[in-house]
């Protein structure tokens, strides 16, 4: 490791405020901050303490008045309806100045919360910028969720108004989100539901309209006067994002509006190596926190054409799909989950369609979301020729914590490992004592306080919540619940979760909540799920039952109902498909569940004998289980 990233990693240890306060002025302020950070209640901390901006100003507006108004600032492409609808800055700002003022027209303020179930269509991002404009704070709630996990969140956000949309398109398969929606506010506590909902009705689906409720977004934009961007605080919620959290009850991260512009512009120059201009692609959905950061919020407020896909790697029609994107719209940077090449690469192992595009202005690709494995890695990077750079972040975070800045400088790839941390993170390896451990050696992965701009402030009216979970491990740490690594060189390598989230297809979701929705079936006395290893979607959920007594009802047939109540109860993005029924669940002598040593059998991994096991011969029942499923080695 040489020269520039630890000339610029030094330059922020040694003195962070300077900093920050020097990325920051390429944000254009209302007026600027009295403290770069306020560390006046710790643990607790606020970037750009009195400063007022606008993130839609600096994601549009800025950029119409600058000399960008004609440049495309949106491409969204749409293989599933066969759609490409570009808009200019300029169009961009007109819509979303629109929608801002229909939004007024109903009464939205700021600080009022608005909830945005849709699927990748321009008008999700239009509804998330025109919040920002007015300073009301949205809360992207992903299409893949059931409607009970769409309830939780509006008992929590407690909306002012749900946008949202009449379908959503999957692989040949056209999902209608109304009758979600309705299911939704039906569930959700009196005192959290909507005044109104806004509907996009799609041409491939017509939704029934609930009278005095619903309203239809194509009526309100032809009425709709345009609204001027409202200054709010550096630090008020831009956004909640909710995430899976050790329960079934997911997590609002908050992010601000001043730390997470500055982290947003920072980002796209240094770690992505994006100038202003060019195209950049997150192939991700609006309702993770890559799309929050990367499709819509970081390539805008840098001045880049941003691509928003409305498709997968493969099926629509055909694993080129990336690659036709990549060239239709010369795509400079790519980012997306390994999963996503993982299925290209099932599909055209020998990039056969690779071959059909011309990808001479692609120049870096960039995964997240989960570890990408080396094989994945080496593949991508033999199909494309360019660098193929492994980064770790969090919905928490809102950008990288460690990467390889090729803005600043390309460092030498360690497959496997997510290279260096960036500007803004004191990453370290820890001890159950919080001790910091040897490199090599296995440890919780912390972050020193205060988190970078952009990273959350707290949890959504929960400070107490943001303590408990993320703060009171380690005293002046922010525990990120991965465990891994350091090595020699200072590169860390992310492991493992220290809790019960998995990854599924990139996709972040708590076996604890799955668990919860099994412990509901009547017949069903304890239960277990684990995340298993899997080809393509790196991890998929199983669930492990023991009936209750009694029960002589056909097992295969409560398997059935157990899938389908994970899935109406959390939605297919849970992907759980497969259970089994076990006589007795291996416990601890203190009763707790050994979770991890049966996600060691099914993956047909070594496993030790826990000392503290109350029973042995139940792994072995547990094995012949697993073994029947296909897994454990079989
Ligand atoms: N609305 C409704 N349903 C949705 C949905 C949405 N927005 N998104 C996914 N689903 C459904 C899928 O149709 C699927 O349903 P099924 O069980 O009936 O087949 C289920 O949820 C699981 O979806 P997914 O995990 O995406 O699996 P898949 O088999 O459809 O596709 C991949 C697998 C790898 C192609 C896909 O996950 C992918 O493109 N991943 C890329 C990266 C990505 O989005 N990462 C996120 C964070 S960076
Ligand atoms: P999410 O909040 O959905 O972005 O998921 C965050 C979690 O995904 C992290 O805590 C990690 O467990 C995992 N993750 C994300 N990116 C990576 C990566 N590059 N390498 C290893 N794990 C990752």
């Amino acid at each position: 490791m040489s020269g520039e990233y630890k000339q610029l990693y030094n330059q922020w240890q040694a003195d962070p405020q300077g900093f920050w306060a020097s990325a920051a002025e390429s944000i254009d302020w209302v007026n600027k901050w009295d403290k770069v950070l306020d560390d006046s209640t710790p643990p607790l901390y606020r970037w750009f303490a009195g400063a007022k901006v606008n993130t839609c100003y600096n994601a549009v507006d800025r950029h119409v008045e600058q000399g960008r108004a004609d440049q495309f600032a949106l491409i969204y492409d749409s293989p599933v309806t066969n759609t490409i609808k570009k808009f200019t800055f300029r169009q961009l700002r007109d819509e979303v100045a629109k929608f801002a003022g229909a939004l007024a027209g109903q009464g939205v303020q700021k600080g009022d919360r608005v909830i945005i179930y849709m699927p990748m269509v321009p008008e999700a991002v239009i509804a998330m910028l025109a919040c920002a404009r007015i300073g009301a704070i949205h809360s992207v709630v992903f299409g893949g969720f059931a409607a009970r996990e769409l309830a939780t969140r509006i008992n929590d956000a407690k909306p002012k108004l749900i946008v949202s949309a009449s379908c959503g398109i999957e692989v040949n398969r056209v999902i209608k989100y109304k009758p979600l929606l309705d299911e939704a506010i039906d569930l959700s506590n009196a005192d959290a539901k909507p005044k109104n909902c806004i509907i996009l009705q799609r041409p491939q689906e017509t939704a029934p309209m609930t009278a005095g409720r619903d309203l239809d977004w194509a009526d309100l934009m032809a009425a709709a006067q345009p609204v001027e961007p409202v200054p709010v605080a550096a630090t008020d919620p831009l956004y909640i994002l909710y995430t899976s959290g050790t329960t079934g009850v997911p997590k609002g991260v908050v992010r601000d509006n001043g730390g997470h512009l500055v982290a947003m512009q920072w980002s796209m120059q240094n770690v992505y190596g994006v100038k202003p201009g060019e195209v950049y692609w997150a192939a991700s959905d609006v309702g993770w926190v890559v799309g929050h950061s990367y499709i819509v919020y970081a390539p805008l407020i840098n001045g880049n054409t941003t691509i928003l896909f409305e498709g997968k790697p493969v099926g629509t029609p055909d694993p080129g799909a990336f690659w036709r994107v990549i060239s239709e719209h010369n795509v400079s940077v790519l980012f997306t989950a390994p999963t996503a090449f993982r299925a290209i690469k099932r599909d055209d192992p020998n990039g056969e369609f690779v071959k059909k595009y011309d990808l001479s202005n692609f120049r870096t690709l960039f995964l997240a979301g989960e570890r990408c494995d080396p094989d994945t890695l080496f593949w991508a990077r033999n199909q494309l020729n360019v660098p193929v750079i492994d980064h770790w972040w969090q919905t928490e975070t809102g950008w990288a914590i460690c990467g390889n800045p090729v803005g600043v400088e390309l460092l030498e790839v360690k497959p496997g490992s997510a290279t260096v941390p960036m500007p803004g993170y004191d990453v370290q390896v820890v001890n159950e004592m919080g001790q910091p451990v040897e490199a090599d050696e296995i440890g919780s992965i912390v972050i020193k306080l205060p988190l970078a701009p952009g990273n959350l402030p707290t949890l959504w009216n929960n400070d107490d919540g943001y303590k408990r979970s993320y703060l009171s491990a380690f005293e002046g740490y922010y525990s990120t619940a991965d465990a891994g690594f350091k090595d020699e060189d200072g590169y860390v390598w992310i492991m493992s979760r220290t809790d019960d989230i998995i990854n599924v297809a990139g996709h972040r979701l708590s076996t604890g909540g799955m668990e919860e929705v099994l412990a509901s079936h009547p017949d069903v006395a304890e239960c277990a799920v684990i995340g298993v290893a899997d080809q393509l979607k790196g991890e998929v959920p199983l669930g492990m039952v023991v009936l209750k007594a009694g029960v002589t009802r056909n097992e295969q047939e409560i398997i059935k109902e157990l899938v389908q109540l994970v899935r109406d109860k959390i939605g297919p993005v849970a992907s759980f498909k497969s259970a089994t029924v076990v006589k007795r669940l291996p416990k601890t002598r203190s009763g707790k569940i050994l979770r991890g040593t049966m996600k060691r059998i099914a993956d047909g991994q070594e496993y030790r004998m826990p000392a503290t096991i109350d029973d042995p011969v139940i792994l072995d029942e547990i094995t012949d289980s697993l073994k029947s499923l296909g897994y454990a080695g079989e």
